[in-house]
């Protein structure tokens, strides 16, 4: 490698997140993103985005996947697949990569840390999936804990909770004049901010201290009635009507009703302190604003559902 050429990152599952995150690396790292339909290798080359078209369900072994021998980091973004209790697609990714990178980055969930009815979790509090969806996750922090330790390759896994931002916000769901929980029923969620988890990914890979789990939370603890009425009062449309939960368990879907289900006080002390993330947006109601304003810029890939489960999708 010559002194002009800058080191390779691959970003893994480069959807809403990744292709943010593809952008604000661009001048640090020569990326590749590997996604897994024509259609969104297309977009990504439209956007100037090196792309490669790999559905990981369907290799075999031998496949290609597109690394380079100086390879700065990995991000890996594509979800676990939908069923089963270990996430197979990650693990035919890690029997194929073959060139450690410096810094393995894993995007896991809050979930694994299941429901404490409220009290306050942080990276060492036990992990206690209560649904497949978070044992898939448990299971693929193993696997990069096991893969990166017989590679002496770093590894930073960064606990996501619901991710919002310009076109993954509820609104729809407002419109649709969908109920949700009575206050008194709802219990405590997270979120973050898009833009402050491409930071955290971003630190992940260039704060050379950085390893281990961090929650990327941006601190506010608050229930996902209350995160509705706030963008329902700054989009200016209704507030969401009320349902008990009992009346929930009855009409509610049961993906909607298992993030429901668990409530927790998420900190995240560590993402401060230790990767070194300043959040842009603390504050909900700011974050909540700029997203608004960015919604009419239609920003690519500004899916409105998520694979796992956003602010709208509680
Ligand atoms: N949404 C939330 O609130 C939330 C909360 C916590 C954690 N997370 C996690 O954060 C990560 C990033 O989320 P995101 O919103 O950016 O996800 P996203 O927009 O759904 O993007 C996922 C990407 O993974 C790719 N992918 C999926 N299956 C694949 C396969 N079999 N082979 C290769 N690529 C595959 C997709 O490619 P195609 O587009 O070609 O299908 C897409 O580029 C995900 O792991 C997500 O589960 C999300």
């Amino acid at each position: 490698m010559t002194v002009t050429e800058k080191a390779h990152a691959l970003i893994v599952g480069c959807g809403y997140v990744g292709e943010r995150l593809a952008r604000r690396l661009a001048d640090t790292f020569d990326i590749t993103a590997v996604v897994r339909t024509p259609t969104r290798v297309g977009e990504l080359r439209t956007a100037g985005i090196n792309a490669v078209g790999l559905d990981l369900d369907r290799v075999r072994l031998g496949s290609w996947i597109p690394e380079k021998l100086e390879q700065a980091a990995i991000f890996y973004l594509a979800p676990p697949p939908a069923t089963g209790e270990s996430d197979l697609r990650l693990d035919r990714f890690l029997q194929l990569a073959t060139v450690p990178p410096r810094t393995f980055v894993y995007i896991s969930t809050t979930g694994v840390y299941g429901d404490t009815e409220g009290a306050p979790v942080d990276e060492g509090t036990p992990v206690q999936p209560m649904t497949d969806r978070a044992r898939r996750r448990v299971s693929a922090e193993e696997m990069t804990r096991v893969w990166c330790t017989e590679r002496r390759v770093r590894r930073v896994v960064l606990r996501v909770p619901g991710i919002y931002g310009p076109g993954r916000l509820p609104l729809e769901r407002l419109r649709r004049r969908e109920p949700t929980l009575h206050p008194d029923d709802a219990g405590i969620s997270n979120r973050i901010h898009v833009t402050d988890l491409v930071e955290a990914c971003a630190a992940a890979a260039l704060n050379p201290e950085a390893r281990g789990i961090y929650n990327v939370t941006d601190g506010n603890s608050c229930s996902s009635t209350d995160f509705l009425d706030r963008v329902a009062a700054l989009a200016g449309l209704p507030a969401p009507p009320r349902v008990s939960m009992d009346e929930a368990q009855l009409t509610f879907s049961p993906e909607r009703l298992s993030f429901l289900n668990e409530s927790r006080r998420v900190s995240n002390d560590r993402m401060l302190k230790h990767l070194g993330v300043r959040l842009r947006y603390a504050d909900i109601d700011e974050g909540i604003r700029s997203s608004l304003l960015q919604e009419e810029d239609s920003v690519p890939q500004g899916r409105p559902t998520s694979s796992a489960g956003g602010p709208d999708g509680r």
